[in-house]
């Protein structure tokens, strides 16, 4: 008996040893940790409970059948985050690249399914030179196979990708289809194909970091919701963002205690906005006093930086603020910035958090670099995602809600529950200046007219009570109210019932 007992701690260990002491050496050199360490940092201690360690690959070609290591190159199984259950995959790049054969496949997806039945987040840690070459086809079926799942929990439980290390061929795929995908800096990229495959094919000489690299990915192709430093802090962020979020869309998201009082009166909130209706002032400031104790999680923090999309609380439940930045572009819609909200707001709405919308905007973006880009079908995302959501939706007009921007953003028209606009709101087609040129275009020699005519159009537009007449504005708020005034809005909406027609899905232009 006993020495049955001692093969399976022996076993065990062989599992747990990976690739061997070389390759771990290797893994730490580059300033990453093992699947196993970063396992253990991200979840709960001793919560973890691995399935599957003694599963072997099966293939016999090109001298595989000597080559087989307990586990096939990815770590899986269960674990808690603060007490709350995940499920969980990393890949382990000590073995065999951390590259995917059918067998690895196979306990990726068993993770999957288990995740989808039992509703709780499921979290994977890439670190992979992608399909395992050795495998042929059966390492492209076993990706299919991840992306069919991926595909089919998208909506019912959060799925998140966190890049630890080379992403590559058909690796990326199933991170693009999760909900949040983040990076590493320096020690990841992730690229369809690599700088060799590249030269070969364009002849264009270009690094892993130019192609693949978290920066790229966080500021320009925004394929990426945000970048860390180290392996330890992207597991812990990961953590915090769990707090956030629901385990699945049968489930409200958890309420944390909160010792942030719900009427808080933040009397430097009637001073936020400048005299100058041009300068700029920066929205966080209004979304950290508005928050439970200033705590948010900002989502794609450096990409479409003239929005901000960020999870915060308030009474302790979670709410998805969405800002338009005057900081950034003056707050303006631009193709990255709708696209960014767009599927922030979709997110929201398909996990029943409620959404807190604050509107400084001067409209789209005009110009042909938009127009070539698709500014029309980028836009029309972020109003069709607004429009479609049946989640509590409030909303703040804080300075600027000009033209269709004012439509998009969340606005009483896109059943906006209660919209609220602070004194200093201006709700209008266009600001003063570019509607007197445009409808006194006869008068424009005459600079004393003009100068009258903008007076006019500000009087009569330039203010929130255009709109709250017509009761497309619910009240006009006092800005150190504000918290108030969203917690008790949220309140009423608590058991908000709204239903879209039935249809098989939509057709959101994408
Ligand atoms: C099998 C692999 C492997 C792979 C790496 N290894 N990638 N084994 N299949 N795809 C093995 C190496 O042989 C090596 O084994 C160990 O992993 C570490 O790899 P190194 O190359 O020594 O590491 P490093 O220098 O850090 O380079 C990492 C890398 C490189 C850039 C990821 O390994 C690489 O380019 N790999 C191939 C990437 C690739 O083209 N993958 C196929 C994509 S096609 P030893 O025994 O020496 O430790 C694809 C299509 C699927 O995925 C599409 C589905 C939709």
């Amino acid at each position: 008996m006993k020495s049955i007992l001692e093969q399976l701690e022996e076993r065990r260990n062989a599992a747990c040893a990976g690739g061997g002491v070389e390759r771990l050496k290797k893994q730490h050199a580059k300033g990453k940790l093992t699947a196993r360490e970063r396992l253990e940092l991200l979840l709960d201690e001793n919560s973890f409970e691995e399935y599957d360690m003694f599963v072997e690959h099966r293939c016999t070609d090109f001298g595989m059948g000597d080559n087989k290591i307990p586990g096939d190159g990815v770590v899986t199984g269960q674990g808690t985050i603060n007490g709350r259950l995940v499920y969980v995959f990393a890949k382990d790049f000590t073995v065999m690249g951390g590259s995917l054969s059918l067998a690895h496949a196979e306990k990726i997806c068993k993770v999957q399914d288990m995740s989808l039945k039992n509703g709780a987040p499921i979290i994977g840690l890439f670190d992979s030179g992608g399909a395992r070459i050795q495998e042929g086809v059966d390492a492209l079926g076993g990706y299919a196979e991840v992306f069919q799942r991926n595909v089919l929990a998208s909506g019912v439980i959060p799925q998140i990708s966190v890049i630890m290390g080379p992403c590559a061929g058909g690796d990326v795929y199933s991170p693009a289809m999760t909900d949040f995908i983040f990076m590493v800096r320096d020690t990841s990229y992730l690229y369809v194909t690599g700088p060799d495959v590249v030269k070969t094919v364009t002849n264009e000489v270009v690094s892993h970091e130019e192609l693949g690299g978290a920066s790229m990915h966080a500021k320009v192709s925004g394929v990426v919701e945000g970048t860390f430093e180290d392996d330890f802090e992207a597991l812990v962020q990961v953590r915090r963002l769990i707090d956030f979020l629901p385990s699945s869309n049968r489930e409200k998201p958890p309420v944390r205690p909160s010792f942030d009082r719900h009427e808080r009166i933040e009397k430097s909130l009637d001073q936020l906005i400048p005299d100058n209706p041009n300068t700029p002032y920066d929205m966080k400031e209004l979304l950290e006093k508005v928050a439970d104790e200033g705590d948010l999680f900002e989502i794609m923090p450096t990409f479409g930086a003239n929005i901000i999309t960020a999870f915060g609380r308030l009474e302790g439940k979670t709410v998805g603020f969405v800002a338009n930045q005057p900081m950034v572009l003056a707050g303006v819609l631009d193709i990255d910035a709708s696209k960014k909200a767009a599927r922030f707001v979709r997110f929201c709405d398909a996990f029943d958090i409620p959404l807190v919308t604050f509107v400084d905007v001067p409209g789209f973006l005009p110009g042909t670099k938009q127009e070539s880009g698709g500014l029309i079908k980028h836009g029309a995302k972020l109003l069709f995602a607004y429009a479609e959501a049946t989640v509590p939706k409030v909303t703040v007009i804080t300075r600027k809600a000009y033209g269709g921007a004012y439509d998009v953003m969340a606005s009483k028209h896109l059943r906006g529950d209660l919209n609220y606009a602070w004194p200093t709101a201006e709700i209008a087609v266009m600001g003063a200046k570019g509607a007197v040129e445009i409808i006194f275009r006869s008068e424009a020699n005459d600079p004393e007219k003009i100068a009258e005519r903008t007076r006019e159009y500000e009087d009569n537009f330039a203010n929130p009570f255009v709109a709250a007449r017509r009761g497309y504005i619910d009240d006009v708020i006092m800005p150190r109210n504000t918290r108030g005034r969203i917690i008790a809005a949220l309140r009423t909406l608590q058991k908000k019932q709204l239903k879209n027609p039935w249809k098989k899905h939509d057709n959101i232009p994408l």
